[in-house]
């Protein structure tokens, strides 16, 4: 069965998008819109066959081989510029959605919306994206399997300023779902809490300015906190 995740990110296709979905896996985003009435043909590709073999047998299953052109490679490397306007790329690292970006940069002016899931390096994402013509349109932070899901979705269009907190948590995406937000939230400053105590126990004086940063940082999500 699909992930909650998964649904999310598909849901943000529309009708007239032309869709290529990177890193496809057992292609899963595919059947999910065709079966959902979403759309009636894509592109979906993966950089390894074992994945591609998995993404047939599935699309197979449903009787969408027809509807889905699989094809190997790396990032938009399969892709002939122009023929897709929408990318998604969902569960792989932030530095690698952004490097198959930049390495695809004669795709880019063609392409009006990205869909994207990084598992982590999420603030570098949004540097780029918000650096490289596009808007971020809309986000949404999911609970799922025990692991918090950043989705971001961009669209082509005028520059929107940002701040370091944007890029750290976007610009709607905690207000969305607070009881969730808090505990995204309150995740982080755990995490920094323990590299406060590590420095505290371990730390030379050097690291003393780097544990300041830290302790202002956690009063900062502390803000954020108290505003959802
Ligand atoms: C963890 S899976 C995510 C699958 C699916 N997109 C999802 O979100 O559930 C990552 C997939 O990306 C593929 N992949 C890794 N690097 C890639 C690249 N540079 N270009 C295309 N696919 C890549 C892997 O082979 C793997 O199938």
């Amino acid at each position: 069965m699909i992930s909650e995740r998964l649904k999310i990110l598909a849901n943000y296709v529309n009708k007239n998008d032309i869709v290529g979905d990177i890193g496809t896996d057992h292609g899963f985003i595919p059947i999910y819109l065709i079966e959902n009435n979403k759309i009636n043909k894509m592109i979906a590709s993966d950089l390894n066959e074992g994945p591609l073999d998995n993404a047939k047998k599935e699309l197979s299953l449903k009787g969408f081989l027809n509807k889905v052109d699989l094809r190997i490679g790396s990032g938009l490397v399969p892709y002939t510029p122009g023929e897709i306007n929408t990318a998604i790329i969902a569960g792989m690292g932030g530095n690698l959605i952004r490097t198959i970006l930049i390495d695809g940069k004669e795709h880019i002016k063609y392409l009006n919306k990205l869909i994207l899931q990084p598992m982590h390096g999420v603030e570098e994402l949004r540097r780029w994206i918000l650096n490289n013509g596009f808007r971020i349109i809309d986000e949404d932070l999911l609970f799922e399997n025990n692991i918090f899901y950043e989705i971001i979705v961009a669209e082509k269009g005028e520059t929107q300023k940002y701040d370091e907190l944007n890029l750290e948590f976007g610009f709607n995406m905690l207000n969305k779902n607070p009881e969730i937000s808090k505990s995204f939230l309150d995740m982080k400053i755990q995490k920094i809490e323990r590299i406060v105590e590590d420095i505290e126990s371990h730390g030379s004086s050097m690291s003393q300015l780097r544990k300041e940063q830290f302790k202002d940082r956690i009063k900062q999500y502390y803000e954020v906190r108290k505003c959802l």
